[in-house]
């Protein structure tokens, strides 16, 4: 009787706390629901800040088509016909634009491994240039820029570059491309276009790695370690190394060149930037004449194709351009070799 009436007088209290109990299981229940599901177009740079990486300085949050269709003129024109409050932008440079000297896809088989021999191979089969400069796919995803060696070139211009990639954006397009400083709008659209351009999670897991994130990023006390995972996924800077003709190499020692190899550093390299209009003044055809230059200056200076890879060329006053040098990360001694082994295989055919 004393038990009925307690549980009669309370119905409306246990009735609350049961609805309460259930409200919060359905809030629960929701929350795992709209938890992020992750797929192969996720962008990776958002998957680390939903996971608490720290952001990094060149982080942006409000990215518009309009913005990334800026920085895509810019890179690939060296201007925009759409700045902002209308008009055409000031050339940035003019005798280069971005994609003189870098990519803007993947040029690396495998992402953590910056390798040249790597990376010739994949721009056969793709076509792509083989360039100076490191892609800007992936830009964003790297920590610190114009890394190892670069500021022997630069010096202290540098230092606003390592860890800042605003920072790079302007060095590059002032100094690499011989042009002006740009204003604030251009920096911001040329980075919301690297943004565009970033890693996404299907270039770095596979789908049942990315179905494994989505299972493991329901709980905090995983982020730390798929944090990461996912950063072991890519490398995260562009090393770069300048070395000096093998000089003291012992002549017994010299690998034998493979021409065909050499054939494509060639079209892919060389002649990317030394054609008709484009950024050098030096047209390399593929004439027999040409070869047979080449050839012969190797009788003037057995060096002289090392040189002008691993030193490039400085413009002097009234000419400005200049040929960026190749890293070894950006080419080998062996690829050096090839090249050679083509221009003697093509002198004496
Ligand atoms: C004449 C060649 C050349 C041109 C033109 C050029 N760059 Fe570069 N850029 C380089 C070289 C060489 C580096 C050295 C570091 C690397 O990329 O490996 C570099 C580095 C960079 C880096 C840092 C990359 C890294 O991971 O260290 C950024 C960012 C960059 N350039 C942006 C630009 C932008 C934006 C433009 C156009 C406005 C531009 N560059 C035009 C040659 C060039
Ligand atoms: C990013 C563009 C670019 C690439 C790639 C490039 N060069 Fe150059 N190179 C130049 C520029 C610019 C000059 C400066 C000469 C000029 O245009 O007036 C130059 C100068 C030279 C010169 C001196 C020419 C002269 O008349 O003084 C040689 C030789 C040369 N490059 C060879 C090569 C070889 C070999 C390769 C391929 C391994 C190569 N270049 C790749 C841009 C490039």
């Amino acid at each position: 009787m004393k038990l009925n009436r307690i549980i009669r007088r309370k119905t409306p209290v246990i009735m609350l706390t049961l609805s309460l109990l259930l409200a919060a299981a359905a809030m629960n229940f929701s929350w795992v629901n709209n938890a992020p599901e992750y797929t192969g177009d996720t962008y990776v740079y958002k998957v680390l800040d939903d996971m608490g990486n720290p952001r990094p300085a060149g982080y942006m949050e409000n990215i518009t088509e309009e913005m990334v269709q800026r920085g895509y003129d810019m890179i690939y024109h060296g201007y925009t016909e759409h700045k902002p409050g209308g008009g055409k932008s000031k050339y940035i440079s003019l005798y280069y634009v971005c994609t003189n000297c870098h990519n803007t896809v993947v040029e690396d088989p495998v992402l953590t491994d910056m390798d040249p021999t790597g990376r010739l191979a994949y721009a056969k089969e793709k076509n792509l240039p083989f360039l100076q400069g490191t892609t800007f796919y992936g830009a964003v995803n790297r920590e610190t820029w114009y890394n190892g060696d670069y500021y022997k070139k630069y010096g202290d211009l540098v230092k606003p570059a390592t860890h800042d990639i605003r920072g790079a954006i302007q060095l590059c397009a002032q100094e690499c491309s011989k042009g002006r400083k740009l204003a604030d709008w251009e920096v911001e659209s040329i980075l919301a276009y690297y943004y565009s351009v970033s890693y996404k999670l299907s270039d770095i897991l596979s789908d049942g790695e990315i179905a494994d994130l989505n299972r493991r990023a329901a709980s905090s006390s995983e982020h730390a370690a798929l944090i990461s995972w996912i950063k072991s996924k890519y490398a995260l800077l562009s090393p770069a190394t300048f070395v000096e003709p093998p000089y003291e190499r012992d002549s017994q020692a010299t690998p034998k060149g493979d021409p065909e190899n050499g054939k494509a550093i060639y079209q892919l390299g060389c002649q990317s930037c030394h054609k008709a209009y484009g950024c050098s003044d030096a047209v390399f055809d593929n004439s027999k004449f040409t070869f047979n230059k080449f050839d012969k200056d190797f009788d003037k200076d057995y060096w002289w194709l090392y040189k002008i890879i691993r030193h490039g060329q400085y413009g002097y006053p009234g000419h400005e351009p200049y040929m960026p040098h190749y890293t070894a990360e950006r080419m080998t001694d062996q690829q050096i070799e090839d090249l050679k082994a083509y221009f003697e295989q093509e002198a004496a055919s």
